[in-house]
């Protein structure tokens, strides 16, 4: 048995969802950006939220908020004699495609774990996060939670059974992210995909998919800069993003190996080998973001979170 604890706040990273060639399935956690959890115990047996700061306008009813209903599920299936009273703060922009959903949902299923007597495994954690992800998101995909949870780049080669497969990243990796502060709904971009794809799309996706995952293992900065191509989502979602395809450019001009939408948008993130180039990329970025009179830019140079959600 483990010491159990009142109350316990968790960190959860940003992520990537799709990084440009899995959709649904590939992600990668950031560093230095993301949300904070307090959970605390409470004899009372319900679940509530006392407090949400960094972003208005998000919902305090359990039911309807991603860091909740997971929970909630939790007290049910373990019969618990308690309840989780909850405090939010936001560090992910809200609709930015930063994975901001699965960051709230998992960081509370990790303070809570913290709280039981017995722990959670992973995979149940994983589980729980994913009921507040699909709140927010109208589906269930792991590609923000799998990260979010596990740290790294990972791949999920299955939701049920749950897989879940790390990928190691080359240390020279860089990933820039802008955001234009406005925001992009999920289920919105999530509707105009068509449900269907060509077969020689699917063979190219494949292919870079493959291409990007080997390219990570041999660390070859050549096969990442050939494989990182999404030839079915990006051309769907880029009219959702004024000026997408000269903020593209300006990154692949100044030399990131790849370019692309940070899970459904409106963020875009760039790969670069080394900081410096990163550096160049971001400031392109932002002047091309501006001149598509993005609304409120903000940048961020991040390398990937080895680390997951874990309490602080
Ligand atoms: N894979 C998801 C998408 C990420 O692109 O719609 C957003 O939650």
């Amino acid at each position: 048995m483990k010491k159990v604890t009142e109350q316990a706040i968790a960190f959860a990273p940003a992520t990537i969802g799709n990084v440009g060639v899995g959709f649904d399935v590939l992600g990668l956690a950031v560093d230095s950006i993301g949300d904070q959890v307090t959970v605390k115990k409470t004899e009372t047996g319900d679940i509530r939220i006392k407090k949400i700061t960094g972003i208005d306008n998000l919902p305090l009813d359990p039911l309807k908020n991603t860091a909740t209903v997971g929970l909630i599920q939790l007290c049910k299936d373990l019969n618990l004699p308690f309840g989780f009273e909850v405090e939010i703060k936001k560090g992910i922009p809200l609709g930015s495609g930063m994975g901001g959903s699965a960051s709230s949902a998992v960081a509370a299923i990790v303070a809570a774990n913290s709280l039981l007597s017995k722990s959670l495994t992973k995979s149940d954690m994983m589980k729980y996060a994913l009921m507040g992800e699909a709140i927010a998101t109208g589906s269930i995909h792991g590609d923000n939670v799998a990260p979010c949870l596990f740290g790294g780049l990972t791949l999920v080669q299955s939701l049920d059974p749950l897989h879940v497969i790390s990928i190691p990243i080359p240390k020279d990796l860089f990933f820039v992210l802008v955001h234009p502060g406005f925001r992009l709904d999920t289920k919105a971009a999530r509707e105009i995909l068509k449900p269907h794809i060509d077969l020689k799309d699917y063979v190219k996706q494949t292919a870079n998919l493959a291409g990007f995952i080997a390219g990570c293992f041999i660390k070859d900065f050549e096969v990442l800069k050939n494989s990182l191509s999404d030839i079915l989502i990006e051309p769907q979602r880029a009219h959702l993003i004024e000026g997408f395809q000269k903020i593209k450019g300006s990154a692949l001009d100044n030399g990131a190996l790849g370019c692309s939408i940070s899970g459904a948008g409106p963020t875009v993130f760039a790969v670069t080998k080394g900081k410096s180039t990163a550096n160049k990329v971001k400031n392109a970025m932002v002047v091309a973001f501006k001149n598509a009179k993005a609304p409120k830019i903000t940048s961020w140079i991040t390398q990937s979170s080895s680390k997951g959600a874990h309490i602080i």
